[in-house]
Order: structure tokens, then sequence, then C-alpha cells
């Protein structure tokens, strides 16, 4: 099983780097959004970011400017736009990076499996939502993997390959091999609440909001103590602006309601607040910190 042609669903903050990467990896991909408007968005930032890594290979020595000028174009030459459903029915894989809602996913994923080649691999980057689920809705559970990105996905190494029961060692194996070729290492996991990353993640962050809403300490203490304390790139509450608010809501509402009994799976009212102003984190601008693009102002 060769994955050649990839379609994405969403080109958000996770989908337009997941096209961004198995682009770079050699696949031709089919971008799809509901608008032209979203699909203009992510193509501009795919188009900065591969511009950006092209620019720090050269820095690096790794690429001379002509063999950045042929990865620039090579990449963005495999990626088509498209907001019609029907561009993905010759795709050998489709990957899912829409909202963060299981309702919605299911019902995509039920129209993609009457609507793509009865071979096509379906995928989700869902952080939290149970695969099996998803499996069943698209009516070829086999066929059915989780491939969790992480984000910036053109950085982060990491890629989650989620089974069920029912998944074909071949399509396992293909995932597999597809993270590889994105330049990413992939660990397997079974399809457990969060996967590996986020049943770990979540609740320490969520640990650090209950801390913050105590008063406990402030937020850049916080911050500064987990990133100097324990050497992780960003601290817990940047890292939940960076995430997003909404998501990280999501991720523990759904939790909440499917494991009512787990304590770790808290929902911190500083989180309802601020998603309920807005405040979404960096893609809004301010979230526990201001924003000016991709830096906290
Ligand atoms: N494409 C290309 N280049 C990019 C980029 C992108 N998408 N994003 C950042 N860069 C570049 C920057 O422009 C910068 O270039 P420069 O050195 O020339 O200015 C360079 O990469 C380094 O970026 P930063 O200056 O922002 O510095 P950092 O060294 O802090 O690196 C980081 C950024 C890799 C994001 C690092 O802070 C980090 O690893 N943070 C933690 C991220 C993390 O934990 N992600 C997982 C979130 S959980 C998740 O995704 C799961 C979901 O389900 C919830």
């Amino acid at each position: 099983m060769n994955i050649k042609k990839v379609g994405v669903v969403g080109c958000g903050l996770m989908g337009h780097g997941i096209v961004q990467v198995a682009a770079q990896g050699g696949c031709e991909v089919i971008a799809l959004e509901t608008e032209q408007a979203f699909l203009d968005k992510g193509l501009g930032r795919i188009q900065k970011s591969v511009a950006k890594l092209a620019e720090k290979q050269v820095e690096k020595g790794k690429l001379d400017e002509a063999q950045a000028k042929a990865f620039v174009e090579g990449t963005l030459g495999r990626i088509k736009g498209s907001t019609n459903k029907a561009d993905l029915a010759d795709c050998d894989l489709v990957i899912e990076a829409i909202v963060e809602n299981l309702d919605v996913k299911k019902a995509l994923f039920a129209e993609l499996g009457k609507l793509c080649m009865a071979d096509t691999i379906f995928a989700s980057n869902t952080s939290s939502f149970p695969i099996g689920e998803m499996a069943d809705a698209s009516g070829r559970p086999a066929r059915f993997v989780g491939l969790h990105f992480f984000n910036p996905v053109q950085l982060m190494r990491l890629v989650e390959v989620v089974r069920t029961d029912k998944t074909d060692e071949n399509v396992f194996a293909a995932a597999r091999a597809f993270g590889e070729s994105c330049g990413k290492t992939p660990v397997s996991c079974k399809d457990t609440p969060g996967f590996v990353v986020n049943r770990l993640l979540v609740p320490y962050m969520t640990q650090a909001l209950l801390m913050l809403e105590r008063g406990d300490a402030t937020k850049e203490d916080i911050d500064t103590a987990m990133q100097l304390g324990c050497g992780y790139p960003m601290g817990p509450l940047t890292l939940t602006d960076y995430v997003g608010l909404d998501t990280t809501l999501f991720i523990l509402q759904g939790w909440k309601e499917r494991y009512p009994n787990e304590p770790a799976f808290e929902v911190p009212k500083i989180l309802e607040r601020l998603v309920s102003e807005g405040k979404l984190g960096r893609k809004t601008g301010e979230g526990f910190y201001k924003w000016d693009g991709d830096k906290k102002s």
C-alpha cells in the first residue's frame, strides 16, 4: 500500500501544516476547505512557512540557493486547493483536520465513505475523540486510523498513529510509513482518550490553569517555572494560548462528558470564561497573553 495522493480536509491551524509536510514528503495533496477565503488563508500560511524553512536550510548550509528554490517550488507545486469534496474521490489517504466536534466529524466521514474509492484510507487528526466511532461512521472501519500531528506541524517531530481493534494491519503500516515520509517519528497508540501526548499534556495544562485561578502564582511565574525548572520550550499557559483555548476547552468538555468520574478531566472556570469572551489565544490575538502574530506582545 503506497500512499501517493493525499486529501486533507480543513486548512486551518493543523490542516495547513499537514498539507505542507505531506507535500514536502513527496505526495500530491488536495487541500479542501469549505470556502475559498479559508483556503486562501491556509495556502498563504503554507507559502510563508515553506519559504521560511528553505531560508533556514540555506542559513545552515544544508541547501544552496538553487536547491532551496527547488524545495519551495516542488512542495508548492504538489499542493492543489479545492472547495469540492468530489476532488478527494481518488485519494489514497484522506486526513480530517476540521473542528473538534465529534458529530461534525462523523457526518463528514459518512459522506466521504460514500464518495471515495473503496481503497482510500481515512484518518482523523482528532486530539481526543474516539477513532472507533468515526471509523464506524465511515462504513470502512478496517481502513481507518488516527494520525495525530502536533502544533506547529512543520516543526514538531512526532505523529501518533492510532489503531482500533478493527484497523487492518496493512492500513496501520501504510499510515506509519506515511508519517515517516512526512519527516515525523511515529508512535503507536491504542484508541484511548488523548492517546499518549494529550492524556498527559492536557491534565498538566489544566493544573496550571487551576493554579492561576487559585492565585498560587502569576501566569509569568508558572510559565518561567516550567521552562527553567523542567526545560520545557514553552510554559503551560503560553502553550494553552498556542494550542487555542477553545480547542483545549473542547477536549476537556468532551472528556468530562464521557468520563465524569475521572478527576484529571476537570474544566477550569477561567478557561470557560476566556473562551466565552472570545479570547482564544494566539489565533485571536489574546488569551492568557496578548499576541502579535506568532510572538507574545
Ligand atoms: N513554519 C516554518 N517556520 C516556523 C514555523 C512554521 N510553522 N513556526 C515557527 N517557525 C520558525 C520561526 O519563524 C523561527 O525562525 P527564526 O529563528 O528565523 O526567527 C524558528 O522557527 C523558531 O521559532 P521561535 O522563534 O518561535 O522559537 P522556538 O525555538 O521557541 O520554537 C517551537 C518554536 C518549536 C514552537 C517551540 O517553542 C516549541 O516546541 N513549543 C512547544 C510546542 C508544543 O508543545 N506543541 C504541542 C502542542 S499540543 C498539540 O499540538 C496537540 C493538540 O492536539 C492539542
